[in-house]
């Protein structure tokens, strides 16, 4: 199954949709409740980063029977060093983003650690690919 959701540069209020309607699907699919939660707060993450960082950008998620591929494809600044980006409290955020609460440099990080795979490419000036993979079989046992 695939779904294809947009973000727009700024508008918060439609950050969450996305993870919040895939969450629904993977219940409906019986999949761990633990292994949801995890791939709810990545995505959440990821779509928070293309409204406050990027102009404009989508969600692709390919649920498959037994992985989640999620796909963020933005038009934006791009990420010029992506270690650098990676590391705890590492933000680029503008006041009015830090503002709103977001900011803190955990949105990456925190991505890392809840997905089995996460692959980050971008290009300067153009934008970014966020490509996080997830099998719900291997997790939790
Ligand atoms: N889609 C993106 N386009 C451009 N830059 C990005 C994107 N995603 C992340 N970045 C860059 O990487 C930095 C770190 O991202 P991360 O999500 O870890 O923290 P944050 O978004 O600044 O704060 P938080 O996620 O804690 O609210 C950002 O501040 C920004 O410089
Ligand atoms: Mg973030």
């Amino acid at each position: 199954m695939l779904f294809r959701y947009e973000l727009e540069g700024g508008n918060f209020s439609k950050a969450g949709y996305a993870s919040s309607e895939i969450k629904k699907t993977l219940k409906q699919l019986s999949v761990d409740p633990k292994v949801i939660k995890r791939i709810v707060v990545a995505l959440y993450e990821a779509e928070v980063n293309v409204v406050a960082h990027a102009w404009k950008g989508e969600v692709l998620a390919d649920v498959e029977a037994d992985q989640i591929t999620l796909t963020l494809n933005d038009e934006g600044p791009g990420i010029p060093d992506i270690p650098l980006a990676m590391q705890e409290g590492y933000s680029t955020a503008s006041s009015a983003v830090r503002e709103m609460g977001f900011g803190a440099g955990m949105g990456l990080p925190n991505m890392k650690k809840n997905v089995d795979e996460l692959h980050i490419e971008s290009r300067i000036g153009v934008g970014t690919n966020v490509r996080m993979i997830t099998r719900f079989t291997n997790e939790g046992g």
